[in-house]
């Protein structure tokens, strides 16, 4: 496999996301300034901003190059994921006082204003997807992938069947169907955007979709296990939570080293929707092993 630096290629594509972000917000005239500020807390707090780091890297595998459109998407897929973790950490939801190392957002301003600056981020990005992406039919397909992976039957599904299976006993389907849709369907979603807005072929955008959505319920079985295995002050949000709560997790069914061995397992099914690709993909599967091995 070609040794690429990841650690400098993951910045190297936050920065880009970083930059758009702040374009988009510096075009919007008229956000009422607290309401500005909160949603400038959390967009710019530290997170690992890999969803946009595949939209880019999705991009250039199947077209040689980041474009504008896969631009758009990544920013567009950074404030759909920071508005689900504002809202996931409401009192309501997850009740969570620490996010990214730093206050939640409702703890950092108030609940109105979270659930505010929640609203606007996912208004927002679809607003760029539709106006910003020059190629209309591109457009509109992002529009579509991103909206159907994040709405009620989507992220928003995974999220109220999070929350109704707590205290309950669960069956390793309500879990697994819980995983796909609240956070594996986002990841196939970043894949998605960035094969639309590089032209993909269909073998090609079948491939990084599938790739996707394995990385993503690799991503929250590994979610679960930090949460029982790391401290708080590493992970950045409050640790032992999922217990607390009595979550329907991976380690909660199954134990620590079952699901450690399920990561491990929908890593190699991630790599292998790869095998269309030759070396140009080997970021993305550098990303799932850094992704299986990560410690926050
Ligand atoms: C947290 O996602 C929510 C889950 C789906 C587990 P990330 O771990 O990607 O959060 P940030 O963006 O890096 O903070
Ligand atoms: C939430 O899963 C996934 C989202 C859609 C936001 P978790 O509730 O486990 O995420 P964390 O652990 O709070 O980041
Ligand atoms: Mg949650
Ligand atoms: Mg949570
Ligand atoms: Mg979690």
């Amino acid at each position: 496999m070609q040794q690429v630096d990841f650690t400098t290629e993951l910045k190297d594509k936050a920065v880009l996301t970083d930059r758009v972000l702040e374009q988009v917000l510096a075009d919007q005239t008229g956000i009422p300034s607290r309401l500005k500020e909160a949603m400038r807390y959390m967009l710019f707090s530290p997170g690992k901003k890999v969803r946009s780091a595949m939209v880019l890297w999705c991009c250039e595998i199947v077209s040689g190059q980041v474009n504008p459109a896969a631009l758009i998407g990544a920013a567009a897929i950074e404030m759909v994921h920071t508005y689900s973790l504002i809202h996931d950490d409401l009192p309501a939801m997850d009740d969570d006082d620490l996010r990214r190392g730093q206050p939640s957002c409702h703890k950092q301003f108030d609940e109105a204003t979270a659930i505010l600056a929640g609203d606007g981020l996912l208004t927002l990005a679809f607003e760029i997807l539709s106006t910003q992406v020059e190629d209309s039919c591109a457009a509109l397909r992002m529009v579509r992938t991103l909206s159907h992976a994040a709405g009620p039957s989507g992220m928003v599904a995974g999220q109220m069947d999070d929350l109704s299976a707590e205290n309950e006993t669960g069956t390793m389907d309500l879990l697994r169907q819980i995983h796909m849709n609240k956070t594996a369907r986002m990841f196939a979603a970043a894949a998605g955007l960035g094969a639309i807005a590089g032209h993909a072929s269909e073998a090609q955008l079948e491939a990084v979709l599938e790739y996707g959505l394995k990385m993503g319920l690799c991503f929250q079985v590994a979610d679960d296990i930090l949460d029982v295995t790391v401290e708080s002050a590493q992970l950045g949000k409050t640790a032992g939570k999922d217990e607390q709560q009595g979550k329907l997790t991976y380690p909660a069914l199954v134990g620590l080293d079952e699901s450690q061995r399920i990561a491990e397992e929908l890593t190699i099914e991630a790599v292998d929707a790869l095998r269309i690709f030759g070396p140009e993909a080997d970021i993305l599967r550098q990303l799932a092993q850094r992704l299986l091995h990560r410690n926050k």
